[in-house]
């Protein structure tokens, strides 16, 4: 009877060996095989978080045109607001939201996207979207950023292209940025 509680103990121990090396194999596989890391390293940017308000892009958050024929989706979170805290994007194009935060880590998650990012003080996060179908998609704080954290939200709107061209063309809708 011992000896069979001694191989059972010997199997778990194997098994919980090899699922160690398994987890540390795929660790090592993202970061260096996948170049999966936190946002921010140094090919997307460091700036300093103290001059986030003032250092470009981010001195002018907005929807603007990039040269890769898409548009920059450019906004800071800040204790306790997204700035601007409405975006108003075109469907059907690429988006590269491009983010940072002046004061403390936040988070950036719009609903039903894949966007979801930490806004670490002075890295410069970036992702792309295409937003498929028009529609109001709502971007939240997801990381605790003190007592108004709850309160940290805004909106993508999404609209047609034709919509948003002209948008545009009468008044950079969207663009402005509110408050401060
Ligand atoms: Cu910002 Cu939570």
């Amino acid at each position: 009877m011992a000896t069979r509680v001694h191989q059972v103990e010997k199997a778990f121990l194997l098994l919980g060996g090899l699922i160690l090396v398994a987890f540390l194999f795929a660790l090592f596989f993202a970061s260096f095989a996948m170049g999966i890391h936190l946002p921010g390293k140094v090919e997307h940017g460091i700036i300093d978080p103290a001059q986030a308000r003032t250092t470009p892009p981010f001195d002018r958050p907005g929807v603007w045109r990039n040269d890769s024929g898409g548009y920059d989706a450019v906004l800071r979170g800040e204790m306790w607001r997204f700035i601007p805290a409405e975006l108003v994007v075109p469907a059907g194009e690429e988006i590269t939201f491009i983010a940072t935060s002046p004061d403390v880590i936040h988070g950036l998650h719009v609903e039903d996207t894949r966007i979801n990012m930490m806004l670490i003080p002075g890295q410069v996060a970036r992702n792309t979207y295409t937003f498929r179908e028009p529609g109001t998609y709502q971007m939240v704080c997801h990381e605790y950023c003190g007592p108004a954290h709850h309160t940290m939200y805004g909106n993508i709107v999404v609209v047609p292209s034709e919509e948003f061209e002209a948008r545009r063309a009468t008044d950079e809708a969207g663009n402005r940025e509110e408050g401060r």
